[in-house]
């Protein structure tokens, strides 16, 4: 047997023996790569004759081929064998029921507040925004409660410790009318806005919480008054409530920044243990309202000589309560699935 068919029986040999593909690559290397057997046996051919040359050349690229042949064969072989068994092994079950997931809600939050501005919106009424982090002058002096103003106290403001600068020290707005100011300032009357947002108090139990949110509106014309912010009260929570002869109590209340002020309320009963509204002779308080002070408007750089404004505050979690029947404020802060799937909205209601 020459040295080239030895060779010959070798590679087949270790083709043969290989049980998976891994060891195929690696007698492929032995043979044919860059320091493999061949480039070695190759070496050879340099001190051959011109003669021994062609008869060793044919010979050796005869065995190349066969070689690769049945290595391709194994290799194809070996494949199909791991396919095999890992057909057998990796078994999908398509029966198999999927892994719960929780798909989104709506926050009662978000739905209110849909709903409201929708309300709104459909009376000319346009988004106004302003900063969480207000200004002592926007929150308070521009409102018409100067320095040491015993409304200022009524508020358990939450401070930045932040430099004050010619509007004041920072704080965490306690009510969204800033933004009435800003949007007066913004915009030249007539102007109807309504803005929508955190405000911040020092305060927690199951009917208060250090952050709530405000829906304000305000109206400023020639010639509105405290007849159209009743009818107008009444207008919009007839339609965000869906009921159409609810009614409207009117309290005489104080805020520095309109006069008259009212606090607003709306009748209910107690029917088999659930609050209706609408009918019955007990009151919820949902707001605060009222004409805008004169010195407000002058703050806005409206002409309070011509024009008059109205303008009105309530809480966003409480209307949502009232309609929704969400039992504790705290509900809504608290990020608990639980409640969240008692009280959230599907997407397409
Ligand atoms: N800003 C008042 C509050 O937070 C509510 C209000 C707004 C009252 C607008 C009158 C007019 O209590």
């Amino acid at each position: 047997m020459s040295d080239l068919d030895r060779f010959f029986a070798t590679c087949l040999f270790e083709i043969d023996n290989c049980s998976d593909l891994s060891s195929i690559d690696a007698v492929r290397m032995a043979i044919f790569g860059k320091n493999g057997k061949i480039t070695e046996i190759m070496k050879s051919l340099k001190n051959m004759t011109p003669r021994e040359k062609r008869e060793f050349g044919e010979k050796i690229n005869n065995i190349k081929e066969k070689v690769r042949a049945r290595l391709q064969e194994k290799t194809r072989t070996l494949e199909l064998d791991d396919m095999e068994k890992k057909l057998s092994s990796e078994f999908v079950d398509v029966f198999m029921p999927a892994r719960p997931y929780s798909p989104g809600l709506v926050h009662p939050l978000s739905k209110t507040e849909e709903e409201i501005s929708g309300v709104l919106a459909s009376y000319g009424f346009r988004f106004a925004d302003g900063p969480e982090i207000e200004s002592e002058y926007m929150n308070f002096t521009a409102l018409n409660m100067p320095d040491h103003h015993p409304a200022r106290t009524m508020h358990d403001t939450f401070y930045m410790k932040i430099p004050a600068d010619k509007d004041g020290c920072k704080l965490l707005r306690t009510h969204t009318s800033p933004v009435q100011v800003r949007a007066m300032l913004q915009h030249k009357p007539p102007l109807r806005f309504f803005s929508i947002g955190r405000v911040f108090r020092n305060d927690y139990d199951a009917t208060h919480t250090p952050m709530f949110s405000q829906i304000e509106g305000l109206m400023v014309d020639i010639d509105v008054g405290f007849a159209h912010l009743k009818w107008f009260m009444s207008d919009i929570l007839k339609q965000f409530f869906a009921i159409p002869n609810l009614a409207l109590r009117f309290r005489t209340s104080f805020f520095p920044f309109t006069e008259p002020s009212v606090e607003v309320d709306i009748n209910y009963e107690i029917k088999n243990g659930k609050v209706v509204f609408g009918t019955g002779d007990k009151w919820m308080e949902i707001g605060g309202a009222g004409v805008v002070h004169p010195t407000v408007l002058e703050h806005g750089n409206v002409d309070a000589a011509k024009y008059q404004g109205i303008a009105f505050g309530f809480g966003l979690e409480r209307l949502a309560t009232l309609k929704y029947g969400v039992p504790d404020l705290r509900g809504y802060f608290e990020s608990d699935d639980r409640w969240r799937k008692s009280f959230g909205f599907s997407f397409f209601a």
